[in-house]
């Protein structure tokens, strides 16, 4: 038998959780009433259940200027030890004038989620300026106010507040979804009970259709003729929020459900997944910071392909990155180099073999790309994608949720 290749390791032991222990619940619940205080934004309360989980571990809360600095200049935090921890997304909470004032002088303030209810505690806050126009052009290459994520940015207050968290409770939806909600401690309990010898991950904002699926049986296959037994698959989704015209969270977990249930993917060596964080449509950049978070939960290998994080310029003429430059910064980026990058082409749909295989260029002509905003248009038209593109109770999901929304 070959022995299989490294990493074999977790490339991180263990994570920051920032979620207090239950005894110490109501003193700081009690303290927090004397504290001024914050409302989260729905996006803001997905970076406090990011941050209590340790998917940025070792971040302990929301980032001080030096670490934004870090962050937004180098994508990367420098630690004590002197080692890098990529972090190539600033994960801060921006205040308005009024907060800022009212808490100037406070050692603590309180955060309470959308509806009103106390979450946590930021402790000696830092506030600094939210330069909101430098931030939205070096995370995204533009400063298009129509750009998801930029949109959020231009929104939101003129001043950064960064500190320490402790976080009162653990962070739920209520959504029926929960379940699929593992933090990464809770992951890593999962690949040891199914005995896994390696982990690998696949990030997606979308349905699967067999492309997707091709990558991630092909990348199995690479995992077990290098001598592993029990390579397991982590598919997960993003969970936080996502551009108006993608496909809802709950229709992605119902549709990947049909995946698995039809054995497009193994369920036995496939764990379906919701991540917390927020899609920021930042490419190359954004790739990154996804990578990051799944090192924290545990993964070794990382499959990307064509245009991660990407989407179309919002003037529309053409896409926002190359698409190339995801896979190329990511197998380059500092503070990943214990994660593995496993690199993919383009998968398409073979014409010749009516499945979805990957792209050669020599025989460019027998290969049909389909779009994300094509496979939506056949779908609100109800109609029928080429045999072979996706599981056909999966296609259904999905054009019974565009059914539904007309
Ligand atoms: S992402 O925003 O989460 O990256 P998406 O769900 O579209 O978007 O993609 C998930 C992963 O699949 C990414 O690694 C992306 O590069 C890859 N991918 C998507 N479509 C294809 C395709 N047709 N061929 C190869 N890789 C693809």
């Amino acid at each position: 038998t070959v022995a299989p290749s490294a990493p074999t390791q977790l490339a991180v032991e263990d994570v920051v959780e920032l979620l207090v222990p239950a005894d110490q619940v109501a003193a700081l619940t009690a303290e927090a009433a004397t504290l001024p205080s914050v409302t989260l934004t729905d996006v803001d309360l997905q970076w406090v259940h990011v941050l209590s989980e340790g998917w940025a571990s070792p971040l302990k809360g929301f980032m001080r200027e030096d670490e934004y600095l870090q962050s937004l200049h180098f994508n990367c935090i420098r630690q004590p030890d002197g080692s890098l921890s990529n972090q190539s997304v600033p994960i801060v909470l921006a205040v308005d004038d009024a907060t800022k004032e009212a808490a100037a002088d406070a050692a603590a303030i309180a955060l309470k989620d959308p509806s009103g209810e106390l979450v946590a505690i930021l402790r000696a806050p830092e506030f600094f300026e939210h330069n909101k126009e430098e931030r939205v052009a070096r995370s995204f290459g533009l400063t298009d106010a129509r750009h998801p994520y930029a949109e959020i940015i231009y929104n939101s207050g003129d001043w950064l507040v960064g500190g320490d968290l402790q976080v009162l409770r653990p962070i739920t939806y209520g959504d029926g979804l929960d379940e699929f909600r593992l933090t990464p401690r809770q992951l890593r309990e999962e690949y040891a009970a199914r005995g896994a010898d390696a982990v690998f991950v696949f990030q997606l904002r979308n349905p699967i259709h067999n492309g997707h699926a091709l990558l991630m049986t092909s990348c199995r296959e690479q995992l077990l003729e290098r001598g592993f037994k029990n390579p397991i698959l982590l598919v997960h989704q993003i969970g936080g929020k996502v551009k108006g015209d993608d496909i809802p969270l709950a229709e992605r977990i119902a549709q990947n459900k049909c995946v698995l249930a039809e054995g497009a993917l193994d369920p036995a060596s496939t764990i379906l997944g919701i991540a917390p964080s927020p899609m920021l449509y930042g490419g190359p950049t954004e790739v990154q910071w996804h990578a990051k978070s799944r090192v924290n939960a545990g993964c070794q290998y990382y499959i990307v392909g064509r245009d991660p994080a990407g989407m179309a310029h919002p003037n529309g003429e053409r896409d926002m990155f190359n698409p190339w430059h995801g896979k190329k910064v990511l197998s380059m980026a500092p503070g990943l180099e214990k994660l593995e990058i496993l690199p993919f082409r383009v998968a398409a749909f073979d014409k010749t073999v009516n499945k979805m295989a990957f792209f050669e260029p020599s025989r460019a002509d027998d290969f049909v790309f389909i779009s994300g905003s094509k496979m939506r248009k056949i779908m609100r038209e109800g109609g029928s994608p080429p045999p072979g593109f996706m599981v056909p109770s999966g296609w259904q999901v999905l054009v019974d949720y565009y059914a539904n929304l007309s």
